[in-house]
């Protein structure tokens, strides 16, 4: 490879760099048998309850340190209000348990609690890290998470935008393109070197990573 075959980092919009690098891992997760067992409907309505259960530990690991970065200025401008989803995963987990009582008994898979020990210690450690994490899953969420919706609503019956399905349902965002439009104007503006800038990517892909083995473990959970 000669140095004229990748563009210099610095003319390179640092959304394009993250989502490029991460496209491949992308790719593997959509596909990923866990996903397609469960859009499929093969793994019935409690492969989606399992699913959200262990999105409960994955979103309360992002949102739990907000107060403490929403002043930062790596990660701070990430941090608003119309993202947070802890609230609709416990809306959804109400009807999901029929109204039962799911918070007590409920645990984290092992690689789910790997996923959100790393959120938790990039969030108290290194604002860079936690942008990563942001990125990988509420951008997801306004994006492909709405194809997750469609197919939920179809598959279990739940009421279009309702319980059940609130954790796809962005209230307070009513034009999701504008809004990556703005979210990618962020991750441009992060105030990072080449090198940080990096080291983000490479946690971004960590993050993919991090829910390829979360997929794997429900998939195995399921199994038995
Ligand atoms: C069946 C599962 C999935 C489907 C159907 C799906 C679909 C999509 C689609 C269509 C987009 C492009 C939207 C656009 O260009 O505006 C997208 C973007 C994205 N997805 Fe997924 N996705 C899935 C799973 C995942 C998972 C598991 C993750 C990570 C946890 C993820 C993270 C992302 C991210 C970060 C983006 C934004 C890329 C960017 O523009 O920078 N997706 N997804």
């Amino acid at each position: 490879m000669s140095a004229f075959d990748t563009p210099p980092l610095d003319s390179t919009p640092f959304s394009t760099l993250i989502r490029e690098a991460s496209h491949e891992q992308h790719t593997e997760a959509e596909n990923s048998v866990f996903m397609s067992d469960l859009l499929g409907g093969r793994l019935g309505r409690e492969g989606f309850r399992r699913y959200t259960e262990q999105l409960w530990f994955v979103y309360r690991a992002l949102e739990a340190p907000t107060s403490l970065l929403a002043g930062d200025p790596v990660a701070g401008p990430f941090i608003r209000p119309e993202l947070a989803r802890t609230a609709a995963l416990e809306r959804d987990l109400d009807h999901l348990h029929d109204g039962g009582d799911w918070r007590a008994a409920l645990r984290p898979l092992p690689a789910t609690e790997s996923y959100a020990a790393r959120i938790l210690e990039v969030a108290r450690s290194w604002p860079g890290g936690y942008v990563a994490h942001h990125y990988t899953r509420y951008l997801g969420d306004l994006s492909g998470g709405q194809v997750i919706r469609g197919t939920a609503e179809k598959t279990w019956g739940f009421a279009r935008k309702g319980d059940g399905v609130r954790f796809y349902v962005f209230e307070d965002i009513t034009n999701p393109a504008a809004y990556k439009r703005e979210y990618r104007a962020r991750l441009d503006a992060v105030p990072a070197d080449e090198p940080e800038k990096l080291r983000i990517v490479d946690e971004c892909r960590r993050a993919f990573s991090l829910n390829t083995a979360m997929f794997r473990d429900l998939g195995a959970a399921m199994a038995v």
